[in-house]
């Protein structure tokens, strides 16, 4: 009589855990589109677990549970891979000639005239991060490696097995072997979290720990990382964009039907790429893909083409090591490598003393960089950034440019001291010579000279005239600098005294360039006290705050007026904002500013957006706005929704009560259909907004 076998049935029981477990976390961490609460899910993880921990022979290399297995390793084993992995070749063009160069090549190939049809070619995103070869074996994960020199890798299996987005099992019938390539690559927000948790790390004092300069180093630190346990802490994620060895399965003709067979297989595939025709179609991709370059969630530094059929890339073939049919076509690089020639410290409108770095000039990100923000003391010492470094220098779209870190291997044996804002600048501002001091727990020195140093009143007037504020057309930095020096404007009521006749003494003055900037000045007397109040570049005071100030005292004497617990009844206003406004106007010259502004024309209407006078229909109503819609301006449907007393907020939670969606409406859309919240486009909004 044989002993009943105790795991008898749990083996199916385990195998539907797994089975549910893989579903659910395709749909998590791949479609970004959980069907059950988290809570759930970890439920059936601690069930697959405690089985498998009674029954250890029931666990499977496949099981969720084994992520993260393995010992620290003294190295990584190399792998032959099956088929190379090539690279391919880069147009540096960053113009639409680029992806007209790669046509025409193709076309000449091809030996089409120029009266055949236009070729079709899947375009997609080039990602910044690092080649790998997936090897899927009857549909389970059995190994990965890095591209090394193409023939040969190394075995990294152990810690990409962490990578969450990577599925341990494949969906449906799976190939006897498959290999996936794809980047694996660490997504900003990701990386963000990252370097905060290891700022914190090293200020608690932990050796051994760094910050990463970008996503890229620190996804390649991750992959070669020796310790799996460290590396399933550096959070990475994947995308797939082509093939290595198959056997045992017609592979699709085409390579966009390729990337869809991938995705059903669970492997994340970005979803932005197309077919496109021609070289117009590419063209229009990689304007279409740059624009959208600095929304993206991660790093991209290109887009990359590919002949579409698989017959017609057999037909292209190989040159050397480079297929024929595929090209990556860049963008202008968003980081580049420059040396520090010298730190200099700029006043801002509050005082507040910026270190900027010098730099010898480098193009990046588009434009040619010679001054790069280091942003306070504590950064320039924790970068520890200092004249003569090597440093590379980051300029992602509209932000201004900054040091991300120093090359420290190039460093020279003559370089500066470390940065130390005080003893540079002997305690005294550089511009009006006032003491600087740095209050307990903030991150600046300030200048203590207030509006009597030049450098804060040429920013303070740059601020109240740009477009936010009082939205004086023609006022730029050259010109307030002018006005300053020359002694004609020291304060901004200096603004609407000018004429004709002081403008005409300043150099490059024409007699349109005056008469545009006067008639500037005199349309932006008719402001709203919102705007107003914006101006006077209050500490603390932002944009929506001063609104939410505007619409709560109506009039601007009772703000003027209003006692620290007044202020406090203001939504989002708090201690330090409150303290602030009251100590803004606290102080004669400030009141008198105000003062002398009215005086001078400036005008708003009357009790605005209190709930006294125009209706509010959107009183309490919080909006999201996305994507572009039809005829209203992004500013101009905000100022609507907050005249009928509504809130404009950034992001989409169950607190959202509508989302206005247009053209091309991004992740916000799809989080407002997750949480059910209400979703219109502008002939909607137009309808909420109606009394
Ligand atoms: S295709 C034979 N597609 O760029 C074609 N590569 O040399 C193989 N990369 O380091 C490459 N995004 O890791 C391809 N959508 C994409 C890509 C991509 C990034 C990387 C790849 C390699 C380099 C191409």
């Amino acid at each position: 009589m044989s002993t009943p076998d105790p795991s008898a049935g749990l083996a199916e029981r385990a195998a539907a855990l797994r089975q549910q477990l893989h579903h659910h976390a395709h749909r998590y961490y791949v479609l970004d589109d959980p069907e059950i609460p988290d809570a759930e899910y970890d439920r059936l993880f601690r069930d697959l677990q405690s089985l498998e921990d009674a029954y250890p022979g029931l666990r499977t290399a496949d099981s969720p549970t084994q992520r993260v297995i393995g010992q620290v390793l003294d190295g990584f084993a190399p792998v032959r891979h099956a088929v190379p992995m090539l690279s391919i070749r880069t147009e540096t063009d960053t113009t639409a000639g680029g992806a007209e160069a790669f046509d025409a090549r193709v076309r000449r190939e091809l030996a089409l005239a120029e009266a055949d049809p236009p070729v079709e070619y899947a375009a997609e995103l080039k990602f910044d991060g690092l080649a790998i070869n997936l090897r899927y074996e009857d549909g389970v994960l059995k190994q990965a490696a890095t591209r090394g020199d193409g023939e040969t890798g190394e075995d990294v299996t152990q810690n990409i097995r962490t990578v969450n987005q990577i599925p341990l099992r494949l969906i449906g019938v799976a190939p006897a072997v498959l290999e996936v390539r794809g980047e694996v690559y660490m997504r900003r927000d990701d990386f963000d979290a990252l370097n905060e948790r290891q700022r914190t790390l090293i200020a608690a004092g932990a050796k051994n720990e760094k910050t990463f300069v970008n996503p890229r180093n620190a996804a390649a630190g991750a992959v070669r990382q020796l310790d799996p346990a460290i590396a399933a802490r550096r959070p990475l994620s994947f995308f797939a964009y082509g093939l290595g060895e198959v056997l045992g399965w017609a592979i699709p003709e085409s390579h966009s039907r390729l990337m869809d067979a991938l995705a059903a297989f669970g492997l994340p595939v970005c979803a932005d790429r197309a077919v496109v025709l021609g070289a117009a179609g590419l063209t229009d991709f990689h304007r279409r893909m740059g624009d959208k370059r600095d929304a993206l969630p991660f790093d991209i530094d290109g887009v990359v083409y590919k002949v579409n059929s698989r017959a017609l890339q057999e037909r292209l073939g190989f040159v050397t090591r480079e297929p024929r049919w595929a090209v990556a076509h860049k963008y202008p690089a968003q980081e580049q490598m420059t040396r520090v020639l010298d730190i200099d410290i700029q006043v801002g409108r509050t005082g507040k003393l910026t270190p900027v770095a010098k730099l010898e000039p480098v193009f990046v990100g588009g434009t040619t960089v010679s001054n790069a923000t280091l942003h306070n003391e504590d950064e320039t010492r924790r970068k520890d950034v200092r004249v003569g470094d090597t440093v590379i220098v980051r300029r992602a779209g509209d932000v201004i440019p900054e040091v991300v870190g120093i090359v420290a291997d190039r460093r020279p044996a003559d370089v500066g001291e470390p940065f130390d804002l005080y003893r540079r600048l002997g305690g005294r501002c550089p511009v009006c010579a006032s003491p600087i001091e740095r209050e307990e727990g903030e991150a600046d020195w300030r200048c203590t000279g207030g509006l009597t140093c030049p450098a804060q009143r040429k920013q303070a007037l740059l601020h109240f005239a740009s477009r936010r504020a009082m939205d004086i057309e023609g006022l730029g930095d050259k010109l307030v600098d002018q006005l300053v020096d020359a002694g004609i404007v020291r304060a901004v009521p200096d603004l609407y005294r000018l004429g004709f006749a002081n403008l005409a003494t300043l150099e490059r003055m024409g007699e349109k360039s005056a008469q545009n900037l006067l008639a500037g000045i005199e349309k932006s007397k008719a402001t709203t006290l919102g705007r107003f109040l914006y101006s006077l570049g209050i500490r603390q005071v932002g944009e929506a705050t001063a609104k939410d100030l505007a619409r709560h005292f109506g009039q601007i004497d009772r703000l003027m007026d209003a006692r620290v617990e007044e202020l406090l009844e203001v939504k989002d206003v708090g201690p330090i904002v409150a303290d602030s406004i009251r100590h803004f106007f606290d102080q004669p010259h400030h009141r008198e500013v105000v003062e002398q502004l009215r005086a001078a024309g400036v005008h708003w209407p009357d009790h605005e957006g209190t709930a006294s006078d125009a209706p509010r229909p959107l009183l309490g109503k919080t909006l999201v706005l996305t994507g572009t819609l039809p005829t209203l301006g992004r500013e101009e449907a905000k100022e609507l929704i907050e005249a009928a007393g509504g809130k404009v907020s950034g992001s989409v939670s169950k607190k959202t009560h509508y989302v206005i969606a247009g053209e091309e409406a991004g992740s916000k859309l799809d989080k407002a259909r997750e949480l059910g919240v209400p979703v219109l486009d502008e002939a909607g909004l137009r309808g909420l907004l109606e009394p």
